[in-house]
């Protein structure tokens, strides 16, 4: 599959033809976000994140998006990709299918495998219809009806998760299908029937149905429960089919990623049913791992639309030696971790039918961090005042602490785990190292805030201006690239987009903006940059362009003269040297001021 993506190359101007074609405004309301005209551009409440008033912003002239919330920004691609959490690739495939374009054909055995695809998936398709339709039959599927009633489902909700039924009969599916067009083997191969010696059967008989669809909704498997004590298991699922892959499917999470985005965080459940309750009670950032642990796919399907996960568990042991096994994979794919531990016995649905939506969103929000919960749950062992537990603790805290991402957050831990443990950190950073930790641990580093915008220095800040006068206004490029290198800048972001400016500059071509923000893969790089077109441009740019051009030579002359003194201070130079040199800078910064940058004629 990865293989066919990276081979697959789309021409530029075909994406700039499914661009171009694409109009925004369209595409970002068929994406399910209400836009709202606001003069002449549209607003609504950003879909990336959580706000009650609405500072996201779609431009229909400029064809891009910008959230002055959260800022995130770019053209209609950038947004699908995001939105639809899609590669470049099957984001220029899905807006091309939107407008019946057909891409140049990938080698035929890739679109026999597409055509195969595609079948399976409208199979399933016909399979969850089939079955939500025989749930709905009274004298089929009543008492599967009455066991979801007994259990406080609604039917507005077993609609949405089209909750089915497969009858007692064993080849109830076959008949139906079959008849349908379908051969035996699609059926086989969708994992919807079995081919025994007497003949094929059913998977599923006599069992509630829970379809299971992945992020885009596309259903790729069901999760079937039985009706009763007697009939085991109580769970039977699809088996892994060529469109089942059960590490990379989280159940709900085609209906839970907008609550995630507008969330910030994922509540990770373990059954179908706690899923579904929690959705009903209007909790609707919720998934579940569909029968398997926690994988390192799942987690990094997840990092796709959030950094932050939380897991609900069951209080029994069971549950918490579940939490544990999940926990080094989520850290590892950069999400943070919180855990949320279920009063003994009580699961999300069976909690939330009794004591109500609220009280679960009260034990979420107390969720503690994962890794201090660890500490915690090691420190309150019985007997951990014995060399034996202590040790055997500290190595487990360990196992986690390796796995955290980022270096200061892993040092604090190191610090609270060794204060809890009454162990010196050196022990525990010997015990990394011994992991296979490379780093030497950075006491030196203070806790920065990650989610602050980091603030820039006064070079940077003209930099920014600068470069934000060139996306509002590039006919300007060609006269600043002729005076400043884009190395020239210090921050390493406008070095990139300078760069990016420099090279569109010079492509013989009209500048084109959304072109380089189809070139542009940095999500920060992207919202910059619409950012700048949908600010307001300030009325004349060039004397903008020319002050942000002195100021910076002021910095670079400062910048030369610093370098100076210090080669003066460090080699024991030639003091007049020097003295001469110095001079010369300060007189060329001076003059600065005096002799304007901008000569006439230099550009129109
Ligand atoms: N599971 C499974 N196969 C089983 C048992 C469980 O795949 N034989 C998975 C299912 O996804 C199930 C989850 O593990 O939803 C949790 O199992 P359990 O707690 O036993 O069931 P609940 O989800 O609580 O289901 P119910 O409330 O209907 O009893
Ligand atoms: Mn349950």
């Amino acid at each position: 599959m990865n293989r066919t993506r990276t081979k697959t190359h789309i021409p530029p101007e075909t994406v700039d033809e499914i661009r171009t074609r694409s109009d925004i405004v369209e595409v970002i309301s068929e994406c399910g976000v209400p836009l709202r005209p606001a003069g002449r551009d549209y607003k609504a409440l950003c879909p990336f994140h959580d706000e009650k008033t609405p500072s996201f912003s779609v431009s229909v002239e400029k064809q891009i998006f910008h959230c002055f919330g959260c800022q995130t920004g770019g053209n209609v691609i950038s947004f699908v990709q995001k939105y639809e959490g899609k590669s470049f690739i099957e984001t220029i495939t899905w807006l091309a299918e939107r407008l019946n374009i057909s891409l140049p054909s990938q080698d035929a055995r890739a679109s026999a495998n597409r055509k195969r695809f595609t079948s399976l998936e409208e199979l399933n398709r016909f399979a969850v219809q089939y079955y939500h339709r025989q749930l709905l039959t009274e004298n089929i599927g009543g008492r599967a009806m009455q066991y979801l009633r007994h259990r406080g489902v609604k039917p507005q909700t077993l609609k949405l998760f089209q909750l089915g039924y497969a009858k007692s009969a064993r080849r109830d599916l076959v008949k139906a299908a079959t008849d349908e067009g379908w051969t035996i083997q699609q059926l086989v191969d969708a994992g919807l029937i079995k081919n025994e010696e007497h003949g094929p059967q059913d998977r599923f008989w006599n069992r509630l149905l829970f379809p299971i669809q992945n992020e885009r909704g596309t259903p790729v498997g069901f999760g079937g429960r039985a009706l009763s004590e007697e009939h085991q298991p109580k769970y039977l699922n699809s088996p892994e089919t060529i469109l089942y892959n059960k590490s990379k499917v989280l159940y709900n999470l085609d209906k839970a990623r907008q609550a995630i985005y507008r969330k910030g965080n994922a509540l990770l459940v373990e059954g179908y049913m706690d899923a579904l309750m929690l959705y009903q009670h209007g909790v609707e950032n919720v998934v579940a791992a569909c029968g398997t642990s926690m994988s390192e796919a799942h987690a990094t399907l997840l990092k796709r639309f959030t950094p932050e996960v939380i897991l609900v568990y069951d209080g029994d042991s069971a549950g918490l030696q579940a939490a544990q096994r999940g926990l080094h994979r989520l850290l590892a794919a950069g999400l943070r971790v919180r855990i949320a531990l279920m009063p003994n016995g009580e699961d999300p649905d069976s909690f939330t039918r009794q004591h109500g939506a609220e009280a679960f969103a009260a034990l979420t929000e107390k969720a503690i961090n994962l890794i201090e919960f660890q500490i915690q749950t090691g420190v309150q062992q019985q007997n951990i005042h014995r060399v034996d537990v202590k040790t055997q603790v500290a190595k487990d805290i360990s196992a986690t602490l390796i796995n955290i991402q980022n270096r200061i957050e892993r040092s604090e831990y190191v610090k609270y785990a060794a204060k809890e443990l009454h162990l010196s950190p050196e022990m525990l950073w010997h015990e990394l190292r011994d992991l296979g930790l490379k780093e030497a641990p950075a006491p030196y580093r203070t806790r920065t805030n990650k989610t602050a915008p980091q603030k820039l220095s006064p070079r940077a800040q003209i930099e920014a201006q600068l470069i934000e006068a060139l996306i509002q206004s590039p006919t300007l490029i060609a006269y600043v690239k002729t005076q400043f290198h884009h190395a020239d800048f210090t921050e390493p972001n406008f070095v990139q987009l300078a760069q990016l400016l420099w090279e569109a500059n010079s492509e013989n071509e009209e500048f084109n903006i959304q072109n380089l923000l189809n070139k542009c893969h940095d999500e920060k790089l992207r919202a910059f940059i619409s950012n700048a077109l949908l600010r307001k441009t300030p009325p004349n740019l060039q004397a903008r362009v020319d002050g942000c051009l002195r100021k910076l030579r002021h910095f670079i002359f400062k910048d030369m003269e610093q370098r100076v003194r210090s080669h003066a201070l460090a080699e024991g130079a030639d003091e007049f040297e020097t003295l001469k040199e110095l001079v010369k800078l300060s007189d060329q910064r001076r003059a600065l001021d005096a002799q304007p940058i901008h000569e006439p004629g230099a550009y129109q």
